[in-house]
């Protein structure tokens, strides 16, 4: 038995010296070291040894074990390292890692910040109000009673009779007038929602709403904050055009338009062949909606307009389709 033994010894060093990975590893420890392997067999049969001899052949198939044990942790450790470096093994820690994906900020909140900071800059205070809203606050207080006919220009979403989704962001105006007294120079920038969608209409998007109250404005001031504004957003001297147009809480009221950027005022399918894009409605706020929040229309004056930050993004970036914003198609987004 004991020439049995360093015949196994000497098998086994050899072939640990041959494995190469981690599966012959698994293989070898199996046939040799497991509880049906070669040393455990010959343990096994140390009954057949003579009970003089028993304690010896016994120490000395210990012994054996255990070396080949250490060495065959010796080789697992050193196959795992030779692993490491890239030379053999599962893991090739030389090749290059794999980049996790950063997010980044929408394209419509980069404008939407780019937009607040430009009048900021100005001297406008920030002011946010609630996406569901009473039917007060988005149309009764800026001059629009129940079933008057201008309610129709905004394709609501009613939650219940007197609740609903803000379809503009207008219904910051008398929230903040009602508790603020002129001089006052605000916007309200915030999400807003009408059952809407086309190339240019999405049923949720984006406003930023602007007013201004004090004595003796005028519409040149409002022209005078709007030009600025687009200077300063489209960092070129883009021509603007003051469309009149009505909205119950402004008179006189207008629309502006922008020179379509896509298509350098040539007409295109965004701007829909005529060369501009609008982007917001604006006016002198109505003497009623100063009456109803309790400022003298006799004493102050001021402007109010709402721009849509969708349209200014699509024309920034020369998208021709809003739509592809809410897509969430990363291919899109990650271009900006
Ligand atoms: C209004 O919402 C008025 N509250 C604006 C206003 C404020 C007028 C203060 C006077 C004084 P209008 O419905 O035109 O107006 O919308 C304003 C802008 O929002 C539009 O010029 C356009 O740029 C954008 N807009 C309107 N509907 C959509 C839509 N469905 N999807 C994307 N942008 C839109």
């Amino acid at each position: 038995m004991e020439q049995e033994l360093q015949q196994l010894e000497k098998r086994a060093k050899e072939t640990l010296a041959t494995l190469q990975d981690n599966s012959q590893l698994e293989d070898f420890r199996i046939e040799y070291l497991g509880r049906k392997g070669k040393f455990s067999t010959i343990m096994r049969n140390l009954g057949n040894v003579a009970k003089e001899d028993r304690p010896r052949v016994g120490q000395l198939a210990n012994t054996i074990k255990q070396e080949i044990e250490s060495l065959f942790e010796e080789k697992k450790l050193n196959l795992d390292q030779t692993g490491a470096k890239g030379e053999t093994g599962d893991i090739d820690l030389t090749l290059p890692g794999r980049r996790p994906a950063l997010g980044r900020l929408h394209p419509v909140t980069q404008i939407m910040n780019e937009v607040c900071q430009v009048f900021e800059n100005m001297g406008f205070a920030i002011a946010e109000g609630p996406d569901v809203e009473t039917d007060h606050y988005n149309f009764a207080a800026l001059n629009i009673p129940e079933h008057h006919p201008a309610r129709d220009m905004h394709d609501t979403f009613y939650i219940s009779e007197s609740i609903l989704l803000r379809t503009h962001t207008s219904n910051m105006q008398a929230r903040i007038m009602e508790k603020q007294d002129p001089p006052l120079r605000v916007i309200a920038p915030g999400k807003v929602y009408r059952c809407d969608s086309d190339i240019t209409h999405t049923p949720m998007f984006h406003q930023v709403e602007g007013f201004l109250v004090d004595k003796k404005v005028s519409f040149a001031d409002l022209k005078g904050v709007l030009t600025v504004f687009t200077q300063k957003v489209f960092e070129e001297d883009l021509a603007l055009r003051f469309r009149p147009s009505f909205f119950p809480f402004t008179e006189p009221s207008a629309e502006v338009d922008i020179a379509c950027v896509i298509c350098k005022g040539e007409g295109c399918r965004v701007c829909k062949y005529t060369g501009w894009l609008e982007i917001l409605g604006c006016g002198m706020i109505d003497p009623e909606v100063f009456k109803m929040v309790g400022y003298d229309p006799e004493e102050y004056s001021g402007f109010a307009f709402g721009l849509g930050v969708e349209r200014i993004a699509m024309l920034k970036y020369g998208i021709d389709d809003i739509r592809l914003y809410y897509e969430n198609d990363l291919r899109f987004l990650s271009q900006f």
